[in-house]
C-alpha cells in the first residue's frame, strides 16, 4: 500500500513544499526514511511509531519506507512527523486517500500529542501561493498560520485530532490578533534635556539613517536609543508579515501571537559572535540583523564589539540582506534595518567634557580606543550625535520637549514625501538618484562644497551630508535643499571633528560666515570649482 502527503520545510527566509511518500510492503518489519533527512528528521521513525501506538492505532507488521522528495533538498527538524504518521496510517488502510490539497505540519511527542513548529507563517504563505486549500498544524501555531487569508488552517492537539481533521472533521482556527497598533512602554519626553539628540534621532528616524551617539557615561545614550522605535512609523502589513516570518523561523514568536505590531529593537550584547549577529548554523538561521529587519539594531558600547562582528555588518548594511553560506547549504535572509550605536568618546568617557582636566586618558589610549572602529564602519553612520552630560537642573525639571507621538507625526510626513520619491527612505538614495532627489540650490551646493573642503572630508561624506540635508528638508516640507538644511546636516556629524586633539582638521561646526562660498562641484570629489 502506498500513500502520499505534503509537508514543508524552511529554506532561508521562506518555505519549500516536501512530498512525504509512504510505502508499506511485505518483508522484515522495519522503518526506512530516505530523502536527505538530518539527525532530528531521522529520529521521526521512533517518534512516529511510538506516537501511533500510544494513540491507540494498530500497525500491521510490515516494512515501512518513507521518502521525502525532492531528494536533493536537505530536510531538518521534526516538522515532518505528523505528515509521516498520517501517511503511515493511510498506507495501512486506516482511511482512504483524501481529496483536495492538504498540507500537514507538526512534531509528535511520544504520547501522540502535537508540539509546535517554527516558521508556520512562511509555510502558510508558501502553501497559499501554491494553491493549497487546507493546512493542518499544531494548535499552538494554528492562529499564526490562519493570518494568511485564503487558506483553511486547522489546529490539532493530538494525532487522533489530526486524523479527524484530515478526514474532514474539525473547525478552522481563528487568526491570531490582526495587526494591533503598537503600544510603547517608553516615551521620548522622559529624556530630560538633550534637545539636540532628540532632534537628531527624529532626523535619523525620518530618513532611516544609521546613527552613532557619543557622550560621557550617564548622559542618557542608552535611554535615548531605546526610544528610537517609538519615533519610527508604524509597520505596514507587508513589513509586519516579513518580520513576523523571520521571527517565526527563529522560533521567537509566543504561542498564539499574531503579527508583530512593533518594529523590532534588537540590542545584542557586545560579546555576540559573528554567526549570532548576521546568522549562521546549519542550516542557516536568522541572526540579530535579520531579527531587526524593518526595525532597529542597537549596538551599545560600540568599540567593545569584536572587529569581525562589526566588519560582518558592512555587506548587509549596503544590500539590505545577508547571504549566509554553510557546508550544509546557503541562505539569503532579509536584513534591512537601521543601526543605532552608542559609545563613549574615550575609555574614561570624558574626552568631550568642557573641562579637559576630567579626562584621565592618554592620547595613545584615546587613539587606540577609537581605532577599534574601522573607518568604513564609521562611514556607514550618517549621523554622529554628540550627547553631552545632562545638568542636574534639567534632570530634576519637568519632562520637556516633544513626545514620541509628536515626533513620529513629523517622521511619518517626511516618510510619505520619500515614498512619493520612489524610495523606502532617504538612506537608500545613492549616486544620481540622490543628486536628482536633492534638487539642491546653487547656494546650498556651494556651501556644502565649502564645508567639505574646509573639513577635508571624503566624497562619501559629501553624499552623507547631502542625504541628511534632504531628510531635514523633507521634515521642513521643502522641495529643494537649501543652505540652512546643509548647515544643519553638517552639525549632525560630530565625529568628523577631532576627538583626539591631534587631528589637524578644522571642526565641522563651522560658523556660517567663516565658510567661503564656492561654486558647486558637479560630483563628489569634484570639489569645488571657482565661480567664473
Ligand atoms: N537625559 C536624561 N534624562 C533622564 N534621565 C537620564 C538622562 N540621562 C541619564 N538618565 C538616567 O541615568 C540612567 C543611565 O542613563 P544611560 O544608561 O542612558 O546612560 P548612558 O549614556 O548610556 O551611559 P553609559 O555610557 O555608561 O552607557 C538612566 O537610566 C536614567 O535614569
Ligand atoms: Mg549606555
Amino acid at each position: 500500500m502506498h500513500s502520499s502527503l505534503h509537508c514543508a520545510t524552511i529554506v532561508g527566509a521562506g518555505a519549500r513544499i516536501v512530498d512525504v511518500q509512504v510505502d508499506l510492503s511485505l518483508g522484515l518489519p522495519g522503518f526506512y526514511l530516505v530523502g536527505l533527512p538530518d539527525h532530528s528528521c531521522i529520529d521521526a521513525r521512533v517518534r512516529v511509531l511510538t506516537a501511533i501506538r500510544n494513540s491507540g492505532y494498530h500497525l500491521p507488521q510490515k516494512k515501512i519506507t518513507v521518502n521525502l522528495a525532492p531528494g536533493d533538498l536537505r530536510k531538518e527538524g521534526a516538522a515532518f512527523d505528523l505528515a509521516i504518521a498520517l501517511g503511515v496510517l493511510g498506507a495501512s488502510g486506516l482511511f482512504p486517500p483524501v481529496e483536495g490539497t492538504v498540507l500537514v505540519v507538526g512534531e509528535l511527542a511520544l504520547s501522540g500529542d502535537l508540539l509546535p513548529v517554527r516558521g508556520l507563517l512562511p509555510i502558510a504563505l508558501e502553501a497559499r501561493r501554491l494553491g493549497f486549500e487546507t493546512l493542518i498544524a499544531p494548535e499552538q501555531n494554528a492562529s499564526e498560520g490562519a493570518l494568511v487569508q485564503g487558506l483553511h488552517v486547522f489546529g490539532a492537539r493530538t494525532l487522533v485530532e489530526a486524523v479527524a481533521i484530515y478526514l474532514g472533521e474539525g473547525v478552522a482556527a481563528n487568526p491570531a490578533d490582526p495587526l494591533a497598533p503598537a503600544v510603547h512602554a517608553v516615551d521620548l519626553s522622559e529624556v530630560r534635556g538633550q534637545a539636540h539628540c532628540k532632534w537628531a534621532l527624529t532626523v535619523a528616524a525620518a530618513g532611516g539613517h544609521n546613527a552613532l551617539l557619543i557622550g560621557p557615561p550617564g548622559a542618557g545614550k542608552t535611554m535615548l536609543a531605546r526610544r528610537l522605535p517609538t519615533l519610527l512609523p508604524a509597520l505596514s502589513f507587508e513589513e509586519a508579515v516579513e518580520t513576523t516570518s523571520i521571527w517565526s523561523i527563529a522560533g521567537k514568536l509566543n504561542p498564539g501571537q499574531g503579527l508583530l505590531s512593533e518594529r523590532p529593537f534588537r540590542a545584542p550584547h557586545h560579546t555576540v559572535s559573528v554567526a549570532g549577529l548576521v546568522g549562521g548554523g546549519s542550516p542557516p538561521r536568522p541572526g540579530e540583523i535579520s531579527l531587526a529587519h524593518n526595525g532597529v539594531l542597537f549596538l551599545d558600547e560600540l568599540p567593545e564589539y569584536s572587529h569581525a562582528a562589526l566588519e560582518a555588518l558592512r555587506q548587509p548594511l549596503e544590500d539590505g540582506e545577508v547571504s549566509v553560506v554553510r557546508a550544509k547549504g546557503a541562505a539569503t535572509l532579509p536584513a534591512r534595518f537601521m543601526v543605532l550605536a552608542a559609545m563613549n568618546p574615550c575609555p574614561c568617557g570624558h574626552a568631550m567634557d568642557a573641562d579637559p582636566e576630567r579626562c584621565r586618558c592618554t592620547l595613545p589610549g584615546k587613539e587606540s580606543y577609537l581605532r577599534r572602529i574601522s573607518g568604513p564602519i564609521l562611514d556607514r553612520f550618517d549621523l554622529h550625535i554628540e550627547a553631552p552630560a545632562v545638568s542636574t537642573r534639567e534632570l530634576s525639571g519637568a519632562p520637556d520637549g516633544e513626545t514620541s507621538t509628536q515626533a513620529r507625526e513629523k517622521v511619518e510626513k517626511a516618510r510619505a514625501i520619500q515614498r512619493k520619491r520612489g524610495v523606502h527612505c532617504n538612506a537608500q538614495l545613492r549616486g544620481r538618484a540622490l543628486r536628482e532627489a536633492c534638487g539642491a540650490t546653487d547656494r546650498a551646493r556651494g556651501v556644502l562644497a565649502g564645508i567639505i573642503e574646509a573639513s577635508r572630508l571624503s566624497a562619501r561624506a559629501y553624499d552623507r551630508v547631502l542625504k541628511l540635508a534632504r531628510t531635514i528638508a523633507d521634515l521642513a516640507g521643502s522641495g529643494r535643499v537649501n543652505e540652512d538644511h546643509v548647515f544643519e546636516a553638517s552639525q549632525l556629524r560630530c565625529l568628523d571633528r577631532p576627538l583626539t586633539g591631534r587631528d589637524p582638521r578644522p571642526p565641522l561646526h563651522i560658523a556660517r560666515e567663516t565658510v567661503t562660498h564656492k561654486s558647486p562641484g558637479t560630483a563628489p570629489g569634484e570639489l569645488p570649482r571657482e565661480r567664473a
